[in-house]
């Protein structure tokens, strides 16, 4: 079958079956959408809340934590506005600066680019969870030692990112350092007492 020019108006045939086809697609859609909406069909707003909202248990910092949190929130922001965790930082909310960085399952990851509704069950540690009750953890003394930060903004996530590469063992040199460092940008331009501090503390270690 020939398709018609575009702006000709048209033949019937092609209507019926394109409305038939957009017909049973929202029916479809449709029906998926509706669904969790309709299920409370007395209390609409209710339902709507109740599909979009989710319960997650994780175990952040050493402490079992249950929280609420609308199906749509980034760990980043579960963090700081639901745990009120503000130590992990919010920079770029698009995974290009680090400062959102904590660890998963002792992996580090970029806080704002992960759905918290993914992490149920997870162990998390952010910066609030590296010291040992008012003994600072040695790359945290490190960076004070080295002057490894000025402004201080991207510092939490240069931590828990400089805690993920000696934990990987990405240590073997300056230039290692900096290349497993690379995802956490300073924009007081501190890096070379960063990589010192990562270094002093692999050494350490
Ligand atoms: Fe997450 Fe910038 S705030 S990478
Ligand atoms: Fe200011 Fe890194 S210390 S952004």
């Amino acid at each position: 079958m020939t398709e018609p020019k575009e702006g000709t108006p048209l033949p019937r045939r092609w209507e019926m079956s394109r409305r038939a086809f957009v017909g049973s697609s929202l029916a479809a859609g449709g029906a998926v959408i509706a669904a969790p909406l309709l299920a409370g069909c007395g209390d609409s707003e209710n339902a709507v809340s109740e599909a979009q909202s989710s319960m997650v248990r994780m175990r952040i910092n050493g402490e079992d934590r249950e929280l609420t949190v609308d199906n749509r929130t980034s760990l980043l922001d579960m963090l700081r506005e639901r745990a009120e965790l503000t130590g992990t930082k919010k920079g770029c909310d698009q995974g290009a600066c680090g400062a959102c960085t904590i660890l998963v399952d002792g992996q580090r990851i970029n806080s704002c680019l992960a759905l918290a509704v993914m992490h149920d069950g997870a162990e998390i540690t952010t910066i609030e969870g590296v010291a040992d009750g008012d003994r600072l953890h040695p790359l945290q003394q490190a960076f004070i030692d080295e002057d490894a930060f000025q402004c201080g903004a991207c510092t939490p996530g240069q931590i828990m990112s400089g805690l993920g590469c000696i934990r990987e063992g990405r240590t073997g040199s300056p230039a290692e350092i900096r290349e497993w460092m690379s995802g956490n940008i300073c924009r007081c331009g501190a890096y070379t007492n960063i990589v010192a501090a990562i270094a002093a503390t692999a050494q350490e270690s």
